[in-house]
This record gives C-alpha cells, structure tokens and sequence, in this order.
C-alpha cells in the first residue's frame, strides 16, 4: 500500500459481515449476498469500513457492480485501485466475462481502470434554493385556460386521462405518475387541466432525507409549447422553496429519450443547478483479456 496512513484491508465479505459497509450501498442492493447472486469486497482502515466493492450477478457470465466506493478522506491514495483488482480477480475466478456500472461521465478513474462509456441513460440535475434566483420562478404564469390542482386530489376521471396519454404516448408511459403512490410528496406534486381535461403533472416523491426527486414531470404533445410546463413545474418548485428547510436538495433525472423535457430542463433549471450529471452505463469486458492470455 502506497499510503503512510492506516493499514488497509481488503477483503470478500461474508453475509453478515456486509452489515458493517451498509452506508456504501442502498439497503437494497445489500440484500442479495446471502443469496449468493452478489460479491462483495471490503476495504479496511485500521480495523473500520473505509470502502466497499458489490456486484450482482445479472446472467451467469455478466454483473452489474452496484458499489465501488471508498469513503472520501482516503480517496485518491490508492484504495480505489485495489477494490476494483480485488474485485476483478473475484470475477475472473467465477468466469464473469462482462461487467457494467451506472456513472458519470466524465469518469477519470473508471476510465483509468479500463471501462467504456456506454449510452447515455439520463442527465440528473441536482439543485437548491439557488433555483429561486431564476426569472420565470420568480414571476408566476397565470393563464385562465389551464387549471392546476394538487395531485393527491386527482379524480378518477383524471386518472382516465392520463391512462389515456400514457397509452397514445411513449413519454407518458416513461413518466407514469402513479409509480411508488405512497412516497408521493404532496405538496409538491401538481396536476393540470385544460378546459377540464388532465394534460400534464408534475409528481414528486421523498425518497431519502432532504432530498425531494422530481420523478414525472409531463406534458401532453398539444400543450408542450404552451405556458402549461411553466405552471404545474413552477407551482412544484415553488413550494419545494418555501420547505428548503427540510427539502435542501431537489433531483430530477432526463432520459435522453424525451428531448422535449430534456430541452425544457437545460433551458429552466441548468443555468441555476448546483450539477448536472450525465449518467451513463460504462462496461468493461473481461472475455478479451482471457482470450488473449489463452492465445499466448
Ligand atoms: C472512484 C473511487 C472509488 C476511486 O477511489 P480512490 O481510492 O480515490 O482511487 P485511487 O486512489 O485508487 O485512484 C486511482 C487513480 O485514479 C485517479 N482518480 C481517482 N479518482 C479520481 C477523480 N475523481 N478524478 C481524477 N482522478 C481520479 C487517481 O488520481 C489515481 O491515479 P494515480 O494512480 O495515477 O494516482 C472514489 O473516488 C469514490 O468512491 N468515488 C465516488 C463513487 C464512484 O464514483 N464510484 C465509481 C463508480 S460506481
């Protein structure tokens, strides 16, 4: 180890031994280990979780990595670069040939360690009350042609109508406002009508503390170049600022699929974001390194 620092570990975890590296990885991704469908790889400073490197088989041959992370005080000093061996040399032994991971890009130490960006799976942009300072959030639009209404108080024909535009349009299926109900947050979430007829939302959930994601937010084709998307995502956002308090953070994510949305956010929330990050699938292949040792 090339640090005078703590004396590193690294390590395959066992079941139980994971619950210690719980606050590098979601809760959920933790769970399949005692199932024997993940890897796991730890590293230790001085005895403590410091890092941790999980991937879960998705074919017999292929894993996803879910974590490969070590915490911030020690990055750069190398620890990286042995989970990810470690990692690798755990693979290889079970014959993986193919190994993903969502991040951003640019992504100097994956591209480092030899991973490939792949598509573009969404652009995230993280903002905060800085968002406030920008002109179409200060001045409210108001238009006696378009009704906005909360959207826990949808009606059942307004649950029709968005049925309706989720069958006749792709977009709308991507951005189904009736996923995960009970994490809905209320008070920022909208819904907005057009001589009576529901042709837009906004919904939020609370997924982790502080944090409030902007999970589907749509307009019907016909109302897109309207002032519609300007009220029901500008009423959201200006209640999230009166509740910056408890909700700091506010996250949506742009599949690269819906340009509208996409180019409705680079224009209304880029300039006043705190990041935008392109995630993308990165991939590293292990079958041409075996290939070419067989060769040798
Ligand atoms: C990515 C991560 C695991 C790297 O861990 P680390 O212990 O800092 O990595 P190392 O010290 O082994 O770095 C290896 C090399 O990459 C470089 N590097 C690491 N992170 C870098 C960064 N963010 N920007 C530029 N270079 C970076 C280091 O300079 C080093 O180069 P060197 O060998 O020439 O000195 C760590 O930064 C991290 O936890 N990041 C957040 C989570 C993440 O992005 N994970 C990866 C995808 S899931």
């Amino acid at each position: 180890m090339k640090t005078e620092g703590p004396v590193i570990e690294i390590r395959r975890l066992g079941p139980f031994e994971i619950r210690r590296y719980s606050h590098f990885a979601a809760a959920v991704d933790l769970t399949y280990l005692a199932a024997g469908t993940s890897i796991a790889i730890g590293a230790e400073a001085d005895g403590r979780p410091a890092g941790l490197a999980l991937a879960h088989f998705v074919r017999p041959t292929a894993v996803r990595v879910a974590a490969l992370t070590v915490e911030e005080p020690l990055r750069g000093k190398g620890v990286g670069s042995l989970l990810s061996a470690q990692l690798e040399v755990e693979l290889a032994a079970r014959g993986v040939i193919l190994a993903d991971v969502i991040a951003g890009n640019p992504h100097p130490f994956l591209q480092r360690q030899g991973w490939q960006p792949g598509g573009r799976l969404a652009t995230v942009y993280t903002f905060s009350e800085r968002v406030g300072e920008s002109p179409w959030l200060r001045s409210p639009v108001n238009s006696p042609s378009y009704e906005l209404f909360p959207w826990l108080g949808h009606t059942l024909a307004d649950r029709q109508d968005a049925l309706r535009l989720m069958e006749s349009d792709t977009v709308a299926r991507c951005l189904n406002p009736f996923t995960d109900p009970a994490r809905v947050y209320g008070p920022c979430s909208h819904g907005i009508r057009h001589a009576g007829e529901l042709v837009g939302w906004c919904v939020t959930h609370r997924v982790i503390s502080g944090v409030l994601h902007y999970s589907s937010v749509y307009v019907a084709p016909r109302h897109r170049r309207t002032v519609a998307p300007l009220i029901v995502m500008g009423e959201s956002i200006r209640e999230h600022l009166r509740r910056s308090e408890e909700l700091p953070t506010g996250v949506q994510a742009v599949p690269p699929e819906l340009l509208e949305i996409e180019r409705f956010a680079s224009k209304r929330l880029a300039p006043w974001a705190d990041k935008i990050e392109r995630l993308h699938v990165w991939w590293k292949s292990f079958a041409a390194r075996k290939n070419c040792g067989e060769s040798e």
